[in-house]
């Protein structure tokens, strides 16, 4: 569809106003404003939403994306909006977790993306964890496939994990695939955690030396760390939370100096979403979510092939939504046991 210079320019700025802030000049913006626009365009005519996760790159976040949030946020995004199509930029998994709670919507992903967590556990090695661990209930995180879902008692995110764990009847918990995250958690409930050889190639990566060198180079920084790092990094920390608790305690901080120990595109959101607050520190890029491109957002939208498509087979997907409802149940339960706690 030819587009006229006068709707180009207003894309132009608008991508501009948004992405200097993380860099981009107007030359970039100029060279990505007729897809983002041909991406927008198709968008309504095909009544689809898209949602990014906060690890995606800026033009993908602030250029198409309709919300950018973090795997939480998202999939209540995905239950409530009324969008026929969903285009969800971000892992694989993420994906499948909004098919799980939207049967009826199409659900299309730009790249069958993977992650080394995801990758890291099966259905059959869950089934054989359970044999060795008969008295325990099993947890895993959303950072899984289906059929490793379909296996579990409940589902949890990062941003509630603890509540899930401490409202879940058994005393044993096997908590799957994250083996630092389990670990951190063994440090915040009062729950016996069983953990999983799985971890984040990302948030593995951090080292407590960097923490301490930029606590002595940076005077008044709050240091904000995801739970996927190792126990030794979040003892260092200001705060450990998920994406979305991240944002909130920078928003209601006075500090002006902030690290954030995690992918680097949320220090792009930071930045962009709070240009009078100063990030500092190095980030780590997640190979897989950066597989995805806006190109790819594009031919999603024309002509996506099966395997973009998401679909679970129905024995799967019962099981595995059952996982999900039982998160939401049990967050509300758990949370309200630590209210009561504290
Ligand atoms: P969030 O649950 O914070 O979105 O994290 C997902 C993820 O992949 C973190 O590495
Ligand atoms: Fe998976 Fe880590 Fe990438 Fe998140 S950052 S998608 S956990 S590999």
């Amino acid at each position: 569809m030819k587009t006229s210079s006068s709707s180009l320019s207003r894309e132009i700025e608008r991508l501009h106003e948004k992405l200097h802030h993380v860099g981009w000049t107007r030359k970039h913006c100029e060279m990505i404003a007729p897809t983002t626009l041909e991406i927008n365009r198709l968008k309504t005519e095909q009544n689809a939403v898209i949602l990014a996760h906060s690890y995606q790159t800026p033009d993908i976040m602030y250029g198409v994306g309709d919300y950018v949030g973090d795997s939480y946020g998202l999939s209540r995004m995905a239950m409530e909006h009324p969008a026929r199509k969903i285009i969800f930029c971000s892992v694989y998994f993420m994906g499948e977790t909004a098919k799980l709670l939207n049967p009826d919507k199409e659900v299309v992903v730009p790249r069958k993306a993977g992650c080394s967590l995801a990758d890291a556990v099966n259905a059959e090695q869950v089934r054989r964890l359970r044999k060795q661990h008969p008295d325990a209930g099993v947890v895993c995180y959303v950072n899984t496939y289906a059929e490793v879902k379909a296996e579990s008692d409940a589902c949890c995110t990062s941003s509630n994990v603890v509540a899930v764990v401490e409202a879940m009847p058994q005393e044993e918990i096997i908590f799957i695939p994250d083996k630092l995250m389990g670990l951190n958690l063994q440090n915040m409930t009062s729950k016996k955690i069983i953990t999983w050889e799985g971890t984040c190639i990302v948030h593995e990566e951090f080292d407590e030396s960097s923490i301490k060198d930029i606590r002595t180079r940076f005077q008044d920084v709050k240091i904000l760390a995801h739970p996927e790092c190792s126990p030794g990094i979040v003892a260092l920390v200001d705060f450990a939370g998920g994406t979305e608790s991240m944002l909130k305690y920078v928003q209601e901080s006075s500090a002006k100096t902030f690290m954030l120990v995690s992918e680097c595109g949320l220090t792009d959101r930071f930045k962009a979403e709070f240009p009078g607050k100063e990030i500092v520190g190095t980030c780590i890029l997640c190979p897989y979510m950066k597989e995805i491109h806006l190109d790819d957002v594009l031919q999603a939208l024309k002509n996506p092939t099966p395997e973009q498509i998401v679909n679970i087979p129905e024995d799967i997907a019962e099981r595995a939504r059952a996982s999900l409802d039982r998160m939401f149940e049990l967050e509300q339960k758990g949370r309200a046991l630590l209210k009561e706690r504290s």
